[in-house]
């Protein structure tokens, strides 16, 4: 029987709530598939951070390094600890050191939940850059509360990034419908935007049997609300993929829905898999988080795992209860009773 080695950081907030709901569907996946997930339990969060100074140990990369994968809940209690800190603490050094440079983030309705929306038939992967691009960290500040204070963050493009997150997004337009959006902003960027545009172009050379359409992020953002079914694979840069990412989630029915998965493609390292929402403070620990963003997560990393058949259960565990309406809106029902839905979907 084959055992996978899971490092849980549960974090902040929900990321508890959801990190226990998703293992438990998980384990429940492991019995029915015949194969063993043994876990190990962080407790890197804020209130570490309060505790010991740092939201991670030192050795906290080289520990994480020995897992097949990572499953994060959610980082953040800015009350007490500000975000800027607790995520250049925790989650974004661990997508950075992983290589973790795709995010995929995928966008549909799961069956009973109605979006926002009249269209009812997308189905959109986007796929983030997660490494550089506008998050790369380079910059600084200057002359600080002066009148001539200078703040600069600066976008860092390599062609080695560039390349690698638009070969994943072919690879994946290729097993899916075969079209694959480009998003840029290149009429107003002229070197990073432009260069990116040249690298989609090349790509494009290489996968003929892929359509590929270039959209700026400003008529995208429009496009996902006016014609989402037109969409199939988007690939954007880590701001725009995270705005994006946002707006998707919104079109497939709100945060509690939206999975993600921080890929390192040629597995150096471990990946991680994470709910897009964040640690909503205000709902933790009350039973009333949806789980659905997160156990959906969770089968992305089984997948990623190879454990493909238990994958496609789970999700599909999830979409008979979503089918019932449970889960569907908001308070309808408790993390408790959609875990438990689903798992005994699974089960059946
Ligand atoms: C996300 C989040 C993070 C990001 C934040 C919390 C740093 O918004 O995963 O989309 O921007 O990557
Ligand atoms: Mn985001």
């Amino acid at each position: 029987m084959t055992t996978y080695k899971l490092a849980l950081i549960p974090g902040d907030g929900i990321g508890v709530d959801v990190t226990d709901a998703t293992m438990k569907v998980l384990r429940g996946a492991a019995a029915k598939f015949s194969f063993a997930l043994e876990t190990e339990t962080f407790p890197w969060s804020c209130e570490y951070y309060l505790e010991t100074g740092a939201m991670m140990p030192a050795d906290g990369i080289a520990t994480l390094k020995g897992f097949d994968a990572i499953y994060l809940g959610a980082v953040g209690w800015p009350a007490t600890v500000p975000d800027s800190v607790s995520l250049h603490g925790l989650l974004l050094p661990i997508r950075k050191e992983f290589r973790q440079y795709a995010n995929i983030r995928p966008h549909r309705l799961l069956p009973g939940v109605e979006g926002p929306l009249k269209s009812e038939g997308f189905d959109i992967l986007c796929i983030r850059e997660n490494t550089e691009g506008e998050y790369s960290g380079a910059g600084g500040r200057v002359h600080q509360g002066q009148d001539n204070e200078v703040a600069v963050e600066t976008s860092v493009f390599t062609r080695t990034g560039v390349e690698r997150i638009l070969r994943f997004g072919f690879e994946q337009a290729r097993a899916r419908r075969k079209h694959l959006t480009s998003v840029t902003k290149s009429n107003a960027q002229k070197y990073s935007m432009v260069f990116w545009d040249e690298v989609t172009r090349e790509l494009a050379a290489e996968y003929p049997d892929v359509t590929v359409s270039h959209m700026h992020i400003d008529a995208m953002a429009a496009k996902m609300v006016m014609a989402p079914e037109d969409l199939d694979v988007i690939v954007a840069s880590n701001l725009f993929g995270d705005i994006l990412t946002d707006l998707g989630a919104a079109i497939q029915g709100g945060l509690g829905f939206a999975a993600s998965a921080n890929i390192c493609p040629d597995r150096s390292g471990p990946s991680m898999f994470e709910p897009v929402h964040g640690s909503a403070p205000d709902i933790a620990g009350k039973n009333i988080a949806n789980p659905i963003a997160a156990i959906w997560s969770g089968a992305m990393m089984l997948d990623h795992l190879g454990e493909t058949e238990a994958a496609t259960a789970v999700l599909a565990a999830i979409e008979t209860a979503t089918g019932q309406g449970i889960g569907t809106r908001p308070g309808s029902h408790s993390t408790d009773d959609i875990t438990a839905a689903i798992l005994s979907a699974l089960e059946a």
